[in-house]
């Protein structure tokens, strides 16, 4: 019922060339993985590049963030219309590396989300705790807290237009992953959160993603358990060969 999505976060990551080859062997590997639905996210200097290499192919390009504003004096910032006109069809929005470095917050990620779906792209909200938040127990107060206001004001036909990500902090980019048991029980819920806001049919329809450290020979066995309904992958998304290996992984 829930088609799989293999997402590929490319980060601050390959220079232009690189971008339009790895984009290409994505491209070239999709009919090897019919079951699946692929998407890559580059920097925003490459998706016009990327968008050519990716023509007459059927994965998707999206951006790793966008600000929450129609054009105007915003200086370095990129709003939704101009990912839409460089063929855009999702954003990535609230990555914990953002909420980190750049200090984003929960209300941040609501206004993008908000301005993701006005424009109708489709925004991959991340949420996950830390090493400590999930030492001290707090995980599910934290990812339901952060789901709760990142998503505050959705209504139900927006809510199905958006897929949320469960990237626990100490598992990006650590070689740490979640264990697929750690990672099915905050996505079940995640989906009972879902279900007591919405509906649980709406909640059944929604794609959550795992990210963290997924990998060709880990990802099978996340992406089996059942409220698991793809990847959102960085490093191991930078040769295509392991990125269309880690699609391999989702049951058919
Ligand atoms: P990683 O990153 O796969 O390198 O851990 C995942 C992410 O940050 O989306």
């Amino acid at each position: 019922m829930r088609r799989p999505l293999i997402a590929g976060n490319w980060k601050m990551n390959l220079n232009g060339a690189q971008a339009v080859a790895l984009a290409q062997g994505v491209a070239r590997g999709a009919a090897s993985v019919p079951h699946v639905d692929l998407a890559v996210f580059p920097p925003f200097v490459y998706l016009p590049a990327v968008r050519t290499a990716l023509e007459n192919s059927r994965v998707s390009l999206g951006a790793q963030n966008l600000y929450a504003a129609n054009m105007g004096a915003y200086t370095g910032e990129v709003c939704a219309a101009m990912l839409l006109d460089v063929g855009c069809t999702q954003v990535i929005l609230g990555h914990s590396e953002r909420r980190t470095l750049l200090g984003e917050s929960d209300a941040d990620v609501n206004l993008k989300t908000k301005a993701a779906l006005a424009a109708g792209l489709t925004p991959v909200v991340c949420v996950g705790e830390s090493k400590a938040q999930r030492e001290s127990g707090q995980t599910t107060s934290v990812v339901r807290g952060q789901a709760e206001r990142s998503l505050a004001g959705l209504s139900a036909e927006e809510m199905t237009k958006t897929v949320l990500a469960y990237e626990p902090v100490w598992a990006i980019g650590t070689g740490l992953t979640a264990t697929p048991e750690q990672a099915q029980e905050v996505h079940k819920d995640l989906r009972n959160f879902l279900a007591e806001r919405y509906n649980a049919a709406l909640a059944n329809g929604v794609r959550i993603l795992y990210g963290g450290s997924v990998k060709a020979d880990n990802a099978a066995s996340l992406l089996s358990r059942p409220d698991i309904d793809g990847a959102l992958v960085g490093g191991a998304s930078l040769k295509s060969e392991e990125f269309l290996a880690i699609a391999k992984g989702a049951p058919a």
